[in-house]
């Protein structure tokens, strides 16, 4: 069990708000209670993740706390846009986003505050948050290899670096090169391999290429399912969620049942993983609520929405996974500090661009 107090600021203001989230052991069912909050109960909340699911987190949030959340969603450039446009006078409490590409540039432009957290750092790994506290992730994905099963052979393809293998030419799917899932997969081949055998490997992965990149990660998975790509990279959500509802070009069973999934580097870096996660504004109105509301999203209760609303993996180690995650088997991670797929980025365009990666 956890419990905490606001600081003194907060109590001078004779406006005493506290948490206390009870953390159980078996999972799901954090309980938060609130007596009152020294600010306005509002939290403004800039939010590039788009999934309908993510309505009970912001539900819960407010039920247990009785603070509002006034939500913004736009793609993520529009909304660091957006924040950079309003200055000081932005009234974003928070942004959210996917990818740690996107949390490295809202930190390298200066939009986020460093937040000092017990639960924050004790609840999310190290690797998974910046050192100074400026962002924190709060859901994971794998991005992995999936194939067909009738045409390929796992023993085969068992790491990044097999992509890049000659007996794949004209048979892989990924999406372009400028897509922040594909230069953080880059980012962490650079770290990994070092920069030439980096570019090396992006120049076998494009001559392997089953067409020039279109569409989105559940795009390259329908390219298995239609036979155009005996092999494709995608997020480990996208797969999991045609597993547990309908997604339009993948049947389940039909489709699904001809995919299968390559975790790879299993024994060597653990597969690369990538996360969604958000930090407190330079400039934010209210940063006791969005301190609060960080602090919820690390609870169990939140935890376990974002494995069974969205697919993820939970940042928080033992929360509950959802059944169509855990369907896809355990897997060793990359165990990279993050920021060090932020600080490759440029490096990774660079490469993609002189070997012509479109
Ligand atoms: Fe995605």
């Amino acid at each position: 069990m956890r419990f905490y107090l606001l600081g003194g600021a907060a109590i001078a203001l004779a406006a005493v708000a506290f948490f206390l989230i009870a953390s159980k052991p078996e999972g799901a069912n954090a309980e938060i209670n609130v007596a009152a909050v020294a600010e306005e109960a509002v939290l403004n909340l800039y939010s590039a993740r788009h999934y309908d699911t993510d309505q009970r987190l912001y539900s819960d949030f407010t039920e247990a706390t009785g603070i509002q959340i006034n939500r913004l969603e736009d793609s993520a450039s529009a909304l660091m846009a957006r924040i950079q446009a309003e200055g000081a006078n932005s009234p974003a409490d928070i942004l959210m986003t996917t990818d740690i590409g996107r949390l490295w540039a809202a930190e390298e432009a200066d939009l986020f505050q460093e937040v000092s957290s017990n639960i924050l750092e004790s609840r999310i790994p190290a690797k998974l948050r910046d050192p100074d506290g400026q962002w924190f992730a709060f859901s994971q994905r794998a991005r992995v290899i999936f194939y067909d099963k009738a045409r390929v052979d796992p023993a085969d393809l068992q790491t990044y670096a097999d992509l890049a293998d000659p007996r794949w030419e004209g048979m892989i799917c990924t999406r372009s090169s400028s897509n922040i899932y594909m230069l953080s997969l880059m980012a962490a081949q650079i770290h990994h391999m070092g920069e030439d055998a980096a570019r090396a490997w992006a120049t076998g992965l494009w001559n392997n290429r089953a067409r020039d990149p279109e569409g989105g990660d559940t795009d390259q998975l329908r390219g298995i399912a239609s036979g155009q790509c005996a092999i494709a990279v995608a997020n480990t959500y996208y797969f999991a969620r045609a597993l547990r509802r309908e997604v339009r070009g993948l049947a389940n069973p039909e489709d699904t049942s001809r995919i299968g999934v390559i975790f790879p580097n299993q024994q060597t870096t653990g597969a690369h993983v990538n996360v969604s996660g958000g930090g407190i504004l330079a400039h934010a109105p209210h940063p006791e609520n969005a301190r609060l509301f960080l602090e919820y999203l690390a609870s169990d209760s939140a935890q376990a929405y974002f494995s069974a609303g969205n697919d993820e993996y939970p940042a928080v180690e033992d929360a509950p996974l959802a059944p169509s995650v855990a369907s896809l088997g355990e897997f060793e991670a990359d165990d990279l500090m993050l920021i060090i797929l932020g600080q490759n980025q440029r490096l990774a365009q660079e490469i993609y661009d002189e070997v012509g990666y479109r």
